[in-house]
């Protein structure tokens, strides 16, 4: 018996019915059906989920059967002309967008404070990028995003750009209030607009959700499903709605970017969670609301603890004042509490998209982050300096060498004491959030070396061109 639930889950309804039929593997993958697997139970039960491009099991880079369904349904619920599921994450959808709109030397306008796999796209395509740098945002106390007279200057610095990149919302959920303008101003020029929405796959479903990047125009954008909606990690999304751009040409780029077995547990997941998003009802939203606010209300009682509530409600920073986000995020974790990520300044929760009838512990949480906030006061020493606002990039920036010019000269590992002038030879990125520090190429100035003392100092944990223990960082030799 097929249950309607699954009937609005082509995907699912496709691998139940596969499933019944008790079929006996002689093609891949090896665990065959999960019979060789010595995962522990738990995990091994999903294998006979974990199937590949059988009769009647379709084909994600030729969609014609449930798959095609699936990212159909995808497509309705978004209003895209065309939608694709996404097994490699975000990342795989910032790549594709990115060879869908420019090839080697084109100039593009890009966001600075984007993730890794922007700038990974950049180098892959061999792009020139002209930065904007967002004004820092007082109230969350990090970089915000781009508003209509910096796109305006950067567009007459950069008349012939093939697309502006932007990330929107926030990893710290601020949406600003400016985006549509932006887009606007893009189109104005035929320039279309390429959308890392991340973390925004949810804003379709609620009325106090900032709008999506789909709804005010933009022509590309990327979800993390597994960020915000429930789906496993991966799992993501990539719409396409635009006069500019052809989607068969994003088509072709997935095809070559993404694996040709892709999972059917990932593809399962987000067919999912689209229907989770689809059937998010009023009541629904209401019951989220209702929950969010309450434990907003009890956090605030509690002695030292300041919560900051970005433009996106499901996002939520927490402070102690006189320490930093590493210091609180140690002890939350010590007493089981673990939150997105901690910069100098706070930690980032992402709260649960809540149905109703779902139960979350913010009960049991509340008495954990108490325990946790009064040990940090009781025996941890507060930090002696209150970190600082930095904006690392010039408003309108470029980078010094291009990714294409760095590749093939010479590094060297100095003392990042004696850095200022020089051009860093890779990428500096604190993880999370993924967001580069420094970018290779970039010129090191001032600011860069204050940021990234004070971000060693408290002990983050690096990715890239950096030896924290000696203090050294890559450059070029000119
Ligand atoms: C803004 C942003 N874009 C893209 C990504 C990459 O997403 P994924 O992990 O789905 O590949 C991330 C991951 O943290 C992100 O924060």
């Amino acid at each position: 018996m097929v249950l309607m639930r699954d009937m609005n889950r082509p995907v699912i309804q496709a691998l139940d019915e596969f499933k019944k039929r008790q079929p006996i593997s002689f093609h891949v993958p090896g665990h065959k059906n999960g019979l060789l697997s010595t995962l522990p139970e738990e995990i091994r039960s999903a294998l006979s989920y974990d199937v590949t491009e059988l009769s009647g099991l379709d084909d994600l880079h030729e969609p014609a059967g449930m798959l095609q369904d699936a990212e159909q349904r995808l497509s309705d619920l978004y209003q895209s002309d065309r939608s694709f599921f996404l097994v490699n994450g975000s990342t795989v959808g910032n790549l594709a967008m990115m060879f869908a709109v420019c090839s080697p030397g084109d100039t593009v306008i890009v966001q600075r404070n984007a993730h890794k796999s922007i700038f990974h796209a950049i180098e892959l395509t061999g792009a020139r990028p002209v930065f904007i740098t967002p004004d820092w945002d007082e109230e969350t106390q990090t970089i915000g995003t781009v508003h209509a007279l910096q796109i305006k200057k950067a567009i007459e610095a950069a008349p012939d750009a093939k697309a502006v990149v932007l990330t929107y919302p926030t990893y710290y959920g601020v949406a600003g209030n400016e985006m549509g303008a932006v887009i606007e101003q893009c189109h104005e020029r035929r320039i279309p607009v390429l959308v890392d929405e991340a973390h925004g796959a949810h804003l379709i479903v609620g009325r106090s959700f900032p709008p999506s990047a789909l709804s005010l125009g933009a022509d590309l954008v990327v979800h993390s499903a597994h960020k915000t909606l429930p789906a496993m990690t991966m799992a993501s999304f990539l719409h396409v709605r635009s006069s500019l751009i052809n989607p068969q040409k994003v088509a072709h780029y997935l095809n070559m970017l993404q694996s040709s077995s892709p999972s059917y547990l990932l593809m399962a997941s987000l067919d999912d969670a689209r229907s989770y998003a689809e059937s998010y009802s009023a009541e629904d939203y209401d019951m989220f609301w209702q929950e969010r606010s309450a434990f907003i209300q009890s956090l605030r009682t509690l002695s030292f603890v300041e919560v900051i509530e970005p433009d996106d409600s499901l996002k939520l920073l927490m402070r102690v004042e006189g320490f930093t986000g590493f210091a609180l995020l140690e002890k939350l974790e010590a007493e089981g509490i673990f939150v997105e990520l901690a910069d100098p300044f706070q930690v980032l929760l992402i709260l649960p998209l809540l149905k109703k009838g779902a139960h979350f512990p913010f009960e049991e949480s509340l008495g954990k982050i108490k325990t946790a906030v009064t040990l940090l006061k009781a025996e941890a020493v507060p930090d002696a300096t209150t970190p600082s606002a930095i904006i690392a990039g010039e408003e309108i920036g470029m980078l010094a060498v291009s990714p294409a010019d760095l590749t093939g000269m010479k590094t060297e590992w100095i003392s990042i004491d004696s850095a200022i002038g020089r051009v860093a030879a890779g990428s500096i990125i604190p993880y999370p959030p993924g967001i580069p520090l420094l970018l290779g190429g970039e010129q090191i100035n001032e600011r860069h070396v204050e940021w990234l003392t004070q971000y060693m100092r408290m002990n983050a944990k690096f990715q890239g061109a950096i030896q924290t223990e000696q203090r050294k960082i890559l450059v070029t030799i000119e």
